[in-house]
């Protein structure tokens, strides 16, 4: 199975490397990134996304910004630091793992007093960021693969998979898990409109891996779901409030579909990716641009006239999570995120 990583620190060209994901699955480039405006960019655009992903991100971020920040004066070369840092987290509200892997870097970097010092200390800091997500993910999998039957079918929606974090996956990294433990397991994958992170990514990489995928559009889920040939669904989430799951846009309906044929319904995602302390109307719901609902490749399929709306998260309600899996174990109903997270790890 293939684990080589999404995206990584080049020590010889000095440099973040990454998968550009809006070319996948017709083109697979490396981008190698120097600045700071060009990582906002990709980040805007999707080339780099995914929760875990955005953290790891977020922490080569703060590299970049003690990389490329002109300045001798300690007190000043922080100050260009912490703005670059802002622009990077003003790129997407809703995941929290972007400002998470943040704020970690700038948090290490306070025991430096000079530029050269805090510059290896955010390298190093960004780089245990990567490690840790791959940690996390390959300890996701095994949690949640004992929780699939040895011949199963699971629904997934969007991608949480090895694209979507530094590599393995969350949610994918629970299939590929169980299938490394010898399990036979089939994935739907939505096909996650309007941006097909499902159809575009999810089938690439499981189809990369030869695991059984078979892309549906959105629409088809609740069919499917009703057919009783789905036994699991199982998605990633961008961030965990203490009542909600924030994940890609069309995710509540697959917990309302599940709830309603008795399927269990998992959300895989690391401790990093928990807001306990906050609520569902907390949180910002990220709008994005018309044009990624209007237009497909070059065809416009909506007239001018024709208002739309293009939020691309929602929340479902912690009700309707059969468990969360995380690196330390399966948090099961009642799902109490704030007494789990102080429990285990500080936040
Ligand atoms: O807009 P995206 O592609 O960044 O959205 C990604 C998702 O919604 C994923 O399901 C989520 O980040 C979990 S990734 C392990």
């Amino acid at each position: 199975m293939d684990t080589s990583p999404t995206l990584w620190w080049d020590s010889d060209k000095n440099c973040l490397c990454y998968i550009e994901q809006t070319l996948l699955p017709g083109e697979y480039r490396i981008i190698e990134c120097r600045s700071i405006d060009r990582l906002a960019t990709a980040i805007r655009r999707l080339e780099i996304r995914g929760a875990p992903a955005l953290g790891v991100a977020g922490g080569y971020g703060v590299a970049i910004a003690a990389l490329t920040v002109k300045s001798d004066a300690f007190p000043a070369f922080m100050e260009g630091v912490k703005r670059d840092a802002e622009l990077i987290r003003s790129t997407r509200p809703t995941a929290i793992n972007l400002g998470w892997g943040i704020d970690r870097v700038l948090a290490a970097m306070k025991t430096a007093d000079k530029p050269d010092e805090a510059c290896t200390i955010a390298l190093r800091e960004a780089d245990t960021i990567a490690r840790e997500d791959t940690a996390c993910c390959h300890a996701i999998g095994k949690n949640g693969a004992a929780l699939l039957p040895d011949r199963c079918t699971v629904l997934t929606h969007c991608n949480a998979g090895a694209l979507a974090c530094s590599s393995w996956g969350t949610a994918l990294g629970v299939i590929r898990s169980a299938v490394e433990a010898g399990k036979d397991v089939k994935v739907i994958a939505c096909e996650t409109r309007p941006l097909l992170q499902g159809a575009r990514l999810t089938a690439w990489e499981l189809a990369r891996d030869g695991i059984d995928v078979t892309v549906i559009t959105d629409s088809m889920a609740a069919r499917f779901m009703r057919s009783g040939k789905i036994d699991a669904v199982v998605v990633g989430a961008d961030r965990i409030t203490h009542d909600a799951v924030f994940n890609k846009i069309g995710t509540y309906m697959h917990a309302i579909c599940a709830r309603h044929h008795r399927i269990p319904f998992y959300v895989a995602a690391p401790l990093s990716t928990f807001d306990p302390e906050k609520s569902e109307h907390d949180v910002e719901i990220e709008e994005r641009a018309r044009e990624e609902v209007t237009t497909m490749g070059s065809r416009v399929y909506i007239p001018d006239g024709a208002k739309v709306k293009n939020p691309a998260f929602d929340a479902t309600p912690m009700d309707l999570v059969t468990a969360i899996i995380t690196e330390n174990r399966v948090l099961r109903q009642p799902i109490d995120t704030r007494s789990h997270l102080s429990r285990t790890t500080s936040h």
